[in-house]
């Protein structure tokens, strides 16, 4: 606890245990649509699932480059993604199977889905968000916590992580360039994981 009191020296203890409860819940309830799918699909569906609680620096600096002035008291009342857990599968259509088991967890309300893959951003992003609802109980009560649930292929892993690191270096004079040639690599990995689904059937009916 102390350790944790250091990282994060204005965020309450309370709402420390409450993201950690609710990232721990929406993990385990993900591992558990994982065991079910891969049975019904022999094949492994989740290549990894993380998650982590924003700093309260990335915290504060979201809530600036928002407008809003507030504090990491209130900030649960403006971001969705305080709480955040990814999960990654090697098939684009497995995402949605998972969106699906999602919508069928009872304990789980679903706030909004951003569909990412249907309609990419500007930057050329990929992703499936799910911002969800999870209650946990502490203290006797309980607490709805939002969490944001990205979904994503290997292939638009790699890519995000790139171009995460590319978001940094935005004033350099060959920004423009290298942001279209990954705009580029974004349309070519679409087409190399429909490609795969398609390989994968057919290997799936082969004798
Ligand atoms: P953010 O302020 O970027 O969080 O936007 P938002 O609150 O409107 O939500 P949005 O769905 O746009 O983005 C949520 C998260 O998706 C971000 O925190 C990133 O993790 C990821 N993301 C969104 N856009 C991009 C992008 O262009 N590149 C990368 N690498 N990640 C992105
Ligand atoms: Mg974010």
């Amino acid at each position: 606890m102390e350790k944790q009191k250091a990282k994060h020296s204005d965020y309450p203890l309370q709402q420390i245990l409450k993201w950690n409860a609710a990232k721990k819940l929406v993990m385990s309830r993900l591992e558990i649509i994982h065991d079910d799918l891969s049975l019904e699909s022999e094949r492994k569906i989740i290549q990894s699932i993380t998650g982590r609680i924003k700093s309260e620096e990335s915290v504060l600096a979201k809530l600036k480059k928002k407008g809003y002035h507030a504090s990491v008291f209130e900030a649960e009342d403006y971001l969705n993604d305080i709480v955040g857990v990814r999960a990654v599968c090697l098939f684009e259509d497995d995402l949605y199977r998972i969106l699906d088991a999602l919508l069928y967890s009872q304990e789980i309300r679903i706030v909004k889905i951003k569909d990412y893959i249907k309609n990419p951003k500007n930057s050329g992003y990929r992703s499936l968000h799910v911002i969800i609802k999870m209650p946990v109980v502490l203290a006797k009560k309980q607490h709805w916590v939002t969490v944001e649930i990205q979904l994503r292929t290997s292939a638009m892993d790699y890519w995000a992580e790139l171009d995460y690191q590319f978001r940094y270096k935005k004033t350099d004079k060959r920004a423009e360039a290298i942001g279209e040639e990954l705009k580029k690599y974004s349309l070519l990995i679409e087409e190399v994981d429909h490609k795969m689904i398609f390989l994968r059937n057919q290997i799936a009916a082969m004798n």
